[in-house]
């Protein structure tokens, strides 16, 4: 098993107004925009952090491109082998989206028709999408007011007869209360999982995210904590049975070369997306103390001018998305993009709002904090490749934004 990363290291934060460069990677040259530029801050900034690493990341395209490793494979073994490790976990299965992992979980655990999994109504459509594909139907609960995250209460009373598990998803990269949600679990005899798409590396009481239930779910789309050049997920478990049908799942059923003994699907990660995960992995914890640093900014110059997310201490936050709460929403995107400040909405309609899923999930609980989490919740950039500089402007920004000041004031 892979040595253990430091995955939330913690750095000492400069105050805002002595930013340094907070580069996963080593210094680059300041922030530095012209005295009389409108000051621009993407939302995420790939193409910096993979500048860095271009020299590794060709490499493992060449050693990928002679070996013809393309599928499964050699380099599949090998990252997967590094993120149980990193997860803490005994076993680990590439496969080949996050969406892909959460089906292939749940279908592993043996989740299927006359199934209900309780799923919160704030999250990536993706969480409850995969109940579907799994044949069950997925039961919303609320979230917290504080966190955005699953309710145990609302989760609580959304237990009926049928449920046979709970999923955990862990929005914006903090931890849900697993204690509380594994001591609802236990209490109902229901399935623990976790949807960890956003949340790599992420703790509740010092333990890592991956390990908590039957299984957990990480996506490896390029933007995320850690991130893939394309398409990528791994299930992660500690149940060596349910990682052998998870493996034949993903490879289209199959036992043997030429034997299918499951009705599986085409859901391999490839060994490029592996090699390539390869070489980020060991910056991963990095990044997210990187990330932290931004936190701190934000919350430093935003104060209560927004509505911030709470982070508890029991699970400190690795900020896959830094999002506030904002009643006009819109108009303080518009007025931020205006001025060249990226924002994003995470996640505009609740999953009983969403076409596709209206006829298809149960609530039996209101769904109220849901719902004003959808028409408030705006993220701000957030990137380990941003200097700190940026995150000033950004925050400033979104300051003066709330307020209707004149931006300049504030920058
Ligand atoms: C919470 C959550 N769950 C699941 C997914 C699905 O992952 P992927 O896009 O890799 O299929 C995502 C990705 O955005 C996500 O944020």
């Amino acid at each position: 098993m892979a040595s253990m990363l430091p995955l939330t290291e913690r750095r000492a934060s400069p105050p805002p107004g002595e930013a340094t460069c907070a580069s996963a990677r080593g210094a680059r040259p300041a922030w530095n925009p012209a005295p009389d530029a409108i000051p621009t801050v993407p939302f995420t900034t790939l193409e910096r952090e993979h500048a860095e690493l271009a020299e590794e990341l060709r490499d493992a395209f060449d050693r990928v491109v002679r070996r013809s490793g393309f599928v499964l494979g050699e380099e599949v073994l090998a990252f997967e082998e590094a993120w149980a490790g990193a997860c803490q976990t005994n076993e680990c299965v590439g496969v080949a989206s996050g969406t892909a992992a959460l089906s292939l979980l749940l279908r592993a655990a043996g989740i299927g028709e006359g199934d209900e999994v309780i799923v919160p109504a704030h999250t990536y459509i993706a969480s409850a999408l995969a109940v579907v594909h799994a044949g069950a139907v997925p039961v919303l609960c609320d979230v917290e007011e504080a966190t955005g995250l699953l309710d145990v209460d609302a989760a609580a009373a959304a237990v009926g007869p049928r449920t046979a598990g709970i999923l955990a998803v862990h929005l914006y990269g903090q931890l849900c209360d697993m204690q509380a949600v594994g001591a609802l679990a236990e209490r109902h005899g229901l399935a623990l999982f976790e949807d960890a798409a956003q949340a790599h590396g992420a703790e509740c009481d010092g333990r890592r995210a991956g390990g908590f239930g039957e299984g957990a779910a990480f996506s490896f789309y390029p933007s995320k904590n850690l991130g893939a050049l394309g398409d990528g997920g791994a299930i992660c478990t500690n149940d060596a049975g349910l990682a052998e049908r998870a493996r034949r799942l993903r490879n289209l059923g199959q036992r043997r070369k030429g034997e299918h003994v499951l009705v599986g699907a085409n859901e391999r990660l490839d060994g490029l997306q592996a090699a390539l995960l390869r070489v980020k992995l060991p910056g991963l914890g990095a990044a997210n103390a990187s990330r932290r640093d931004h936190a701190v900014i934000y919350r430093n110059v935003l104060g209560n001018r927004v509505r911030l997310l709470v982070e508890r201490r029991r699970t400190p936050c690795v900020y896959h998305l830094f999002p506030v709460r904002v009643p006009e929403r819109d108009r303080v995107a518009a007025r931020l993009q205006a001025i060249g400040v990226d924002t994003g909405v995470h996640y505009p309609l609740p999953l009983h709002r969403q076409p596709a899923l209206r006829d298809r999930v149960i609530a039996r609980t209101d769904l109220r904090r849901s719902e004003a989490w959808a028409r408030e919740e705006l993220s701000l950039p957030m990137s380990p490749g941003l200097e700190s500089q940026e995150i000033l402007v950004a925050a400033r920004a979104c300051k003066a934004a709330v307020t209707a000041a004149p931006w300049e004031a504030e920058l």
